[in-house]
């Protein structure tokens, strides 16, 4: 089903593909389980190399115990606003060059060479310290790199058509030199920022600068690694694969590298019509009708079409030659993975991690590692209907690993061998974590789907977790951790496809709202949902909902279950990050059901903790689902901090280790804007961040900003 809450980016998270009959809570089948034991006003940025100064010690970071700043209003204005006695300034737009060689952005559709430029629809955001020397440092403020995801563009039809100097191509096929650079302008970049103590810049020049794209060769790690179901025209052995695409959420490990999780991958994949027969009995049929892709789907922007090389014939997902080897078959199985990257060093290849499972990755969030216990990282798969997942590593945690001298070998030692589990919620307010390997009869005796190996279960994980019935979510987005207890919070940003039939206690809310006069059904705001567990590799866990995401003015029995007020109402909850400096939780919206009165936002809380509120029973009709909810929030609790440019998101941010600068990345202003338009600025839907003064062209740009306080303050404090 559409609503109307659908935004243009919106219906990548529609495919539905979860048609199993998997349970709620209360009717649970025993599964018998081994267990092996601004800147409205502010900001033109200042670009170029400005002198470091010698800012390494500023103050050290403080807890924040209250939240110090006044709410900012909801707003529908084109700008970013942040609140008094803030600043925000735009450092990092669509665009920016790479290095010294690539021309300034002109913004006008005929910009090329977008691999030495920042890439489109900027997402996760992880900051990742130097020292003046320029080496790896946790405690330098004034200088760093900030590794993100650029994680697709604004289109219509076919075309990126902000990329394109009269809009581009809509129609099929597509020409060659679109596709070459819609290519480029997905994917991941480093770029090294520092302050001079005055403002904040990106260093164009830095040895440290780096993009990878779609086309970056990477290589396969886990289970997944030499599998029959990789084996590609590309990689023969299953071994290798290239590039990275639609990254949406990011983490960072204990160990130092930057984690980025492939999303809505599956939509830039083609399937004729044909090709369930061309495959014969592959079971991968089921695999792909499961992934979003049945036959005869058409690619999200027909790259398949672009000509006869193998840039443009590996989005073809069709068995067209004598074998796999032949190729590209298997092509849309070398994405969906976790993946890793050594943001301080560019000559180091990305490894795609199979250990963690393939699914519609968000982030990747890590319980704080103890010595001599397993490394344990949770995730989300984004799509309606999807599942909650956690990784336990092998191998042990060795405090030495905190610093290695070889990153990634640390990533190998960690994240290549160890333990998926999924969650299972019940009603009772309890959980647990189910095992998803061979090791789980479930699993290996299936007769719902035919795993024959570790590599089966990494890369068809979403039918593993359907076999052994985990909880469908109403799309879970960002996990954190909170650095306080450890407890774990991932959004639920919003499900229209939840009803009275499939409500459960963790997913307990279907109702409608409405929007500008209009009806939207379902979970229409989202929630976020939050576990607690004795030793985070423990199977069982406790769960409450800690915020029921509303506008202010619903039924508090019902839909406002929250007590949320006009400071703090909010609606699609999706980045959520616990500062380390502060213990502030950051939540950053992605919304498309409130927008008729308010642009999305960023809110700042003080979060207490599972089981501080109580048990709620709400009435469906002649249906009653009890609940668990944490306490009301206040605007001590919870507050909005920033609102963003009209057609936005906010996506990632992060902070400097002394708490007193955060990057906050704005994506897809302007998304509604029609291709017909691009290039008459007085109908773009935004013309932000040109309209803050920040670079050439009218066109809206995905950017990152910077947000300092003026008296040289902790952020939110
Ligand atoms: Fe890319 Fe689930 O948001
Ligand atoms: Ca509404
Ligand atoms: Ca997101």
């Amino acid at each position: 089903m559409t609503t109307n809450s659908q935004r243009p980016s919106d219906i990548f998270h529609d495919e539905d593909s979860n048609t199993s009959n998997n349970p709620s809570f209360d009717s649970v089948l025993s599964t018998r389980l081994s267990r092996r034991s601004l800147l409205g006003a502010a900001g033109v940025a200042t670009l170029g190399g400005t002198a470091l100064t010698g800012c390494a010690t500023s103050g050290p970071a403080a807890p924040v115990s209250s939240l110090g700043f006044k709410p900012v209003a909801k707003s529908t204005a084109d700008q970013v606003t942040v609140p008094e006695g803030y600043t925000a300034r735009v450092i990092y737009a669509l665009g920016d060059p790479l290095n010294a060689a690539t021309p300034a952005f002109k913004n006008d559709g005929t910009d090329a060479e977008f691999g030495n430029r920042a890439g489109d629809h900027h997402d996760g955001i992880e900051w990742f310290g130097l020292d003046a020397s320029g080496k790896p440092s946790d405690s330098f403020n004034s200088r760093g790199l900030l590794a993100m995801n650029h994680e697709a563009t604004t289109d219509e039809k076919l075309s990126s058509f902000f990329i394109h100097a009269n809009g581009g191509t809509a129609t099929l096929p597509r020409p060659a030199a679109e596709v070459d650079k819609e290519l480029m302008i997905h994917g991941l970049s480093v770029v090294e920022v520092q302050t001079d103590g005055k403002a904040w810049a990106t260093k164009p020049a830095s040895a440290f600068n780096r993009r990878v794209t779609t086309m970056t060769p990477v290589t396969i790690h886990g289970p997944a690694r030499g599998s029959e179901h990789l084996v590609t025209k590309y990689s023969p052995d299953g071994t290798q694969a290239r590039g990275t695409l639609n990254n949406c959420g990011t983490g960072r490990t204990p160990w130092g590298t930057f984690i980025s999780g492939e999303e809505n991958w599956f939509g830039y994949f083609f399937r004729d019509a044909k090709d369930d027969d061309a495959r014969k009995k592959d079971k991968q049929v089921q695999a792909l009708n499961r992934y979003g892709r049945k036959a005869g789907t058409a690619s999200r922007h027909g790259w398949e079409s672009g000509g006869s090389a193998d840039t443009y014939t590996r989005w073809n997902n069709g068995a067209v030659a004598a074998s796999a080897k032949d190729d590209f078959r298997n092509e849309m199985n070398t994405f969906g993975y976790i993946v890793e990257l050594d943001p301080y060093d560019k000559t180091t290849t990305l490894r795609k991690r199979t250990a963690l499972g393939r699914m519609g990755h968000e982030n990747a969030t890590f319980a704080r590692a103890v010595a001599g216990q397993p490394v344990v990282a949770y995730m989300g798969d984004d799509a309606r209907g999807e599942y909650i997942y956690k990784f336990v590593s092998a191998a042990k945690w060795d405090p030495a690993d905190a610093n290695p001298a070889n990153r990634l070998a640390a990533g190998d030692k960690y994240l290549d061998k160890g333990t998926l589990f999924t969650a299972r919620f019940k009603g009772d307010g309890t959980g647990e974590w189910l095992e998803l390997s061979m090791d789980n009869p479930v699993i290996a005796g299936s007769s719902y789907f035919e795993f024959k190996s570790e590599a089966d279960v990494a890369v068809f994980t979403r039918l593993a977790a359907d076999a052994v019935g985990a909880t469908r979510m109403d799309r879970p987005e960002w996990g954190g951790v909170n650095p306080k207890n450890g407890e774990v919070y991932i959004t639920l940003t919003n499900n229209s496809a939840r009803t009275v039939a499939t409500v459960d206690s963790a997913n307990p809310r279907v109702y409608t709202d409405l929007k500008a006069g209009k009806e939207q059904k379902g979970n229409v705001h989202g929630h976020i949902v939050r576990m607690s567990q004795k030793n985070p590799a423990d199977d069982a866990f406790q769960w409450d909902i800690y915020l029921f995401a509303s506008e202010a003015d619903s039924d508090k029995s019902q839909v406002n279950l929250s007590s949320l007020t006009d400071d703090n109402d909010l609606s699609s909850p999706d980045g959520l990050v616990f500062s380390k400096a502060t213990g502030l939780c950051w939540i950053q919206t992605d919304d498309g059901a409130y927008t008729d009165k308010t642009n999305c936002m960023l809110l700042a809380a003080l979060p207490g903790q599972r089981g501080d509120g109580g048990a709620k029973t709400l009435t469906h009709g002649d249906k009653q689902v009890t609940t668990h909810v944490g306490k009301p929030q206040t605007p001590a609790t919870l507050k909005r901090f920033l609102v963003g440019p009209k057609g936005a998101e906010i996506t990632g941010i992060t902070e400097t280790p002394d708490g007193r600068a955060i990057f906050v990345n704005i994506q897809h202003a302007g998304e509604n804007t029609k291709m017909a338009d691009v290039n008459d600025p007085s109908k773009f839907e935004s013309r932000w961040p040109a309209n803050a003064g920040y670079g050439a062209g009218q066109r809206p740009r995905s950017a990152t900003i910077v947000i300092t306080k003026n008296d040289g303050g902790i952020i939110g404090s």
